[in-house]
């Protein structure tokens, strides 16, 4: 079903005027003619290598789209991409459809537009599916003969899925799940998959196996962007990640029969694995060097994806993502600004009044750990609902250990001025409460081990007093008329730049 656009969005190319579906490949078209995108044909190691480049070349916050032609040992005549959107809040734009120039703030809000979308996959015969190119099946199923990363020394295996969705379905409802997922290269035929408690996917698997069926699952790596996007987001479990990235493309994303399997898959992807997943199935998963900086918790015994069928277009685009510190990680500025996105509307559709903005820093472990929210204060305890419910609403519940509310004027993105409000706004011994028992990941370091993975959270009040705001002195802006008449004057000044944007200006 589609919903109506809103006229101030631009539409997505998601399909162009012959009616094609935009996929992996033409998205890299598109980022390759503005820049974006560097190839890289000499030959390199997935084994630690193609992440020594990676986690080099990142350290520049504007590192490009990295697409790697020439793996070492590699006879399918594969590629790897890695860093696709990274710390780019740039190609983020051009994934889902806004202009690339929008401020991170802009791009908060425009988001939650695009997010009110809603279009329904399609079907189309597998004659229209790039993907079943090659179509391998029982004694012909073989992973290891393509280029499989292992990413940190420490680590416990290489990882074949990590830039990849996971489908899987509802058995009462049939709503259609998209996740992002790692997965470990066990053997020719076999992944390890690795969930955390309360994922959909997981629930899903739960739920078939209740039934006594394994769970199906559908593995796609090298798809557009914007499907990958989605599917790393906090969705309703009765929402469909298909619908909310149709919504971002502004066009359907094409669905294709499966050889093996009832579910469908994704026809414009690169690379799929068709799969079962095993109630009592379990073997040694990780270590993984993952996005919080260190290791994942040393091998736990975790379900595995007994592989069906593959599904690949000739020479496939593998999509790759590195775990590690911003700017580094693939979970990066687009992360930080959907999640962003999702707690605003968290917020609004329990009936929250006066929320100006929120975000969620990517320096703070690739926006997993800290999110400042701005609002207006309307009425007494205002901030302190709003700091309760932004910690535990589920865009930010898991994980965020700082949660800092401050007033309108100061900007939630600008790192300077929430520093400012905490220091001139919050009196430490009145304004943090903390609370216990909450939902964080299993390889937390701050707490004892015994203790995870249940952790706190602080709520930070750097909001002016509510019971003071009316005798508080006002802040020191400047007059708009006589910044507009300096905005015009900026050149005869010969100061370098363009003048700053300025949003708040002393009250006549
Ligand atoms: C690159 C990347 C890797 C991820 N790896 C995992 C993982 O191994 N296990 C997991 O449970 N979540 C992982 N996540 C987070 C989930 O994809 C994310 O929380 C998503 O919203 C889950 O969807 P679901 O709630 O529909 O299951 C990863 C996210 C990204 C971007």
């Amino acid at each position: 079903m589609t919903s109506p656009m809103p006229t101030s969005l631009p539409a997505n190319s998601g399909e162009n005027s012959a009616g094609e579906a935009r996929d992996l490949r033409k998205w890299l078209a598109l980022i390759e003619s503005r820049g974006e995108l560097l190839t890289i044909d000499a030959e390199v190691d997935p084994e630690e290598e193609l992440t020594a480049i990676t986690f080099m070349a990142t350290q520049r916050r504007g590192c490009q789209a990295l697409l790697f032609r020439n793996l070492k040992g590699d006879a399918s005549g594969s590629r790897i991409l890695i860093n696709m959107l990274g710390a780019s809040k740039e190609r983020y734009g051009l994934a889902v459809g806004l202009d690339p120039g929008l401020s991170t703030r802009e791009m908060i809000t425009a988001t939650r537009q695009v997010l009110k979308r809603r279009i329904a996959p399609t079907m189309v015969g597998s004659d229209q599916a790039p993907v079943s190119e090659v179509v391998l099946t029982e004694g012909k199923i073989d992973l290891t003969r393509f280029p499989v990363p292992r990413f940190w020394p420490g680590d416990g295996g290489k990882y074949f899925g990590t830039g990849s969705i996971v489908l899987t379905r509802n058995p009462e409802t049939g709503v259609l799940n998209a996740g992002v997922y790692r997965l470990q290269l066990h053997a020719a035929n076999m992944l390890g998959f690795s969930l955390v408690p309360g994922r959909h996917g997981l629930r899903n698997c739960e739920a078939w196996w209740s039934r006594g069926h394994p769970a199906e699952v559908v593995v796609a790596l090298g798809i557009d962007p914007a499907l990958f996007i989605a599917a790393t987001q906090s969705f309703d479990y009765g929402e469909s990640e298909l619908d909310i990235a149709g919504g971002f493309l502004g066009a359907p994303v094409q669905l294709t029969r499966a050889k093996y399997l009832d579910l469908p898959i994704p026809a414009q992807a690169e690379f799929v694995i068709e799969g079962l997943v095993h109630k009592d199935r379990l073997e040694p998963e990780g270590p993984l060097g993952e996005w919080h900086g260190f290791y994942s918790s040393p091998s736990g015994r975790k379900p595995v994806i007994d592989v069906k069928a593959i599904h690949h277009r000739r020479s496939p685009i593998l999509t790759a993502a590195l775990m590690a510190n911003y700017p580094s990680c693939e979970i990066g500025a687009y992360h930080a600004i959907a999640r962003s996105s999702r707690i605003c509307d968290n917020l609004e559709s329990m009936g929250i009044p006066g929320i100006t903005g929120a975000y969620a820093h990517p320096g703070a472990a690739n926006a997993y750990g800290l999110v400042v929210i701005a609002l207006k204060q309307l009425y007494p305890g205002h901030a302190s609902q709003v700091l309760a419910l932004a910690a535990q609403c589920p865009a930010s519940a898991y994980c965020t250990k700082w949660i800092i509310a401050v007033d309108d004027d100061v900007d939630p993105t600008d790192i300077d001025e929430v520093m400012w409000a905490m220091t001139t706004r919050a009196n430490p011994s009145d304004d943090i409460d903390v609370l216990r028992n909450t939902w964080t990941n299993r390889n937390d370091q701050s707490l004892a081990p015994d203790a995870r993975p249940y952790g706190s959270k602080a709520l930070i009040n750097a909001c002016m007093p509510h019971k003071y705001i009316s005798v508080s002195p006002p802040r020191t802006f400047l007059r708009k008329s006589t910044y507009d008449r300096v905005v015009e004057r900026w050149a005869e000044f010969a100061l370098p730049d363009r003048p700053p944007v300025l949003n708040n200006f002393h009250k006549e």
